[in-house]
């Protein structure tokens, strides 16, 4: 008998692997996976903890679940993700309605737990076991739906950013064994994945034990571009310490690494950097930024910003914007510090509210600005896309550019077919081309 999952993620890509690996570990269990709450057998939300009021949010969205439970009370409700870590037995507590807690470290427990439920037995879990979740979780299933893939490679921080749950909610930096990497992006590749983009809270620190010795993400990178038919490399997120020069000549002279990076700096004030426990000035940062353009000279460059830490002044945030201006960044995100409970910065005196608004309006309009322009200089040139599927106009695809744009075209390819494509124009969230 087929038993319906609906699972519902938030935040990062981290989250959406995570889903797609518990909707395959509850596959082998009889689930298969809907689009619709309402005739779901059990709802998963898949829960992010880095900003805003999350145990909040969840809360509320559970209390939206409470009409659907009552109707059919067999319905199964589970919670996972950093806020399942973060708040664990406490949800049980608020919320009777729920079924199964489990953190991010204990996904391979959840077939186990999911069979409780149907039992009616209540579950936590919020360990951190000794054993690796991804050795216990099974393979991933026979045919690829996207050409496009994420694979977790590294998990974990420890780095404790003043103003960061990661290192609570997703525990010590683990890098998963490059043997096992390089199966499952040969397995996907072998379903029909083109495009792989490896995943890690901090990607360029992966350290995974290899044939001789442990590897560095580098090396990592030069082995997957030789599996026949990968034609695409991506990673994310990177911290500017972790840059290895070895790292940075691999974009220069491995062309399946896309000329795309994710390499977050919070701010370009030094005073809150190191109040931010950032471990690098600016100056470091923008002389890395030298260096990666110096390499690979058409990279396409974003990052995160915060703005409104604790102890910020109009000098602080000014000596942001300057950095962005040095830096200009394809597109970027930025977001208002938001105090996490149990993190060194959350003790320390916020900024009024109303600073922090006008702060990170400035700073959004800036960002907005550079990714117009990093778009606008599209026009014209020719660019290879990875068409994914169908566009919103009729014999039109859209897929990803090397640097990452969504680019329309019009063209009867299949998804997964890499093509050149002259832009011949930008919209703000995307680019239009036609086929060269
Ligand atoms: N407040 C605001 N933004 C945060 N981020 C992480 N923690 C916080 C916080 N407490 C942002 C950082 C990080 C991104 C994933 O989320 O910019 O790089
Ligand atoms: Fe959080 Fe990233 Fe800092 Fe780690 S390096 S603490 S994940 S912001």
């Amino acid at each position: 008998m087929t038993k319906k999952l609906f699972i519902k993620t938030y935040g990062c890509q981290m989250n959406v692997y995570d889903s797609e690996r518990m909707a395959e570990a509850l596959g082998a269990e009889g689930y298969v996976t809907t689009e619709v709450a309402e005739e779901a057998d059990m709802v998963l939300l898949n829960t992010c903890h880095i900003r805003e009021k999350a145990a909040e949010k969840l809360y509320s969205d559970l209390g939206r679940l409470k009409p659907l439970k009552v109707e059919r009370p067999d319905l199964k409700i589970g919670v996972a993700g950093c806020v399942a870590q973060a708040e664990g037995e406490e949800i049980l507590r608020r919320m009777p309605l729920v079924d199964l807690v489990v953190g991010p470290q204990s996904y391979h427990r959840l077939p186990a737990m999911a069979k409780r439920a149907e039992a009616g037995e209540k579950s936590v879990d919020t360990d951190f076991p000794e054993e690796d979740k991804f050795d216990h979780l099974p393979d991933r299933p026979k045919a690829a739906v996207r050409p496009t893939a994420f694979l977790t490679v590294q998990e974990g921080c420890d780095k404790f950013c003043a103003f960061c749950v990661v290192p609570y909610t997703r525990g010590a930096e683990i890098s998963r064994p490059a043997e096992r990497v390089l199966a499952e992006a040969q397995g996907l590749v072998g379903k029909g994945v083109r495009e792989i983009t490896l995943l890690g809270q901090n990607v360029n620190a992966y350290h995974g034990a290899g044939a001789d010795g442990d590897w560095s993400l580098a090396r990592l990178v030069r082995e997957l571009a030789r599996i026949d038919g990968l034609d695409r490399i991506r990673y994310t997120t990177s911290h500017p310490n972790d840059m290895t020069d070895d790292l940075i000549a691999a974009h220069g002279e491995e062309p399946k690494l896309m000329p795309y990076l994710h390499l977050p700096v919070q701010s370009g004030s030094d005073r809150i950097l190191k109040a931010m426990a950032r471990k690098h000035r600016a100056e470091d940062y923008l002389r890395l930024v030298e260096k990666i353009r110096a390499a690979r000279p058409d990279i396409v460059l974003s990052g995160d910003f915060i703005v409104g830490f604790p102890g910020e002044t109009e000098a602080d945030f000014a000596a942001t914007l300057d950095l962005i201006r040095a830096v200009n960044y394809g597109m970027a995100y930025s977001f208002k510090y938001s105090a996490r409970p149990g993190t060194p910065a959350a003790e320390r005196t916020p900024v009024p509210t109303d600073v922090a608004d006008a702060r990170l309006q400035t700073v959004q309009a800036l960002l907005t600005e550079q990714q117009r322009a990093t778009q606008a200089a599209m026009v014209g040139r020719e660019v290879s896309v990875l068409f994914e599927k169908p566009g919103r106009l009729q014999g039109q695809m859209v897929g990803k550019s090397d640097y990452l744009h969504a680019v329309h075209a019009k063209t009867d390819a299949t998804p997964g077919t890499i093509a050149r494509v002259r832009i011949t124009g930008s919209a703000p969230n995307s680019l239009a081309g036609e086929i060269a």
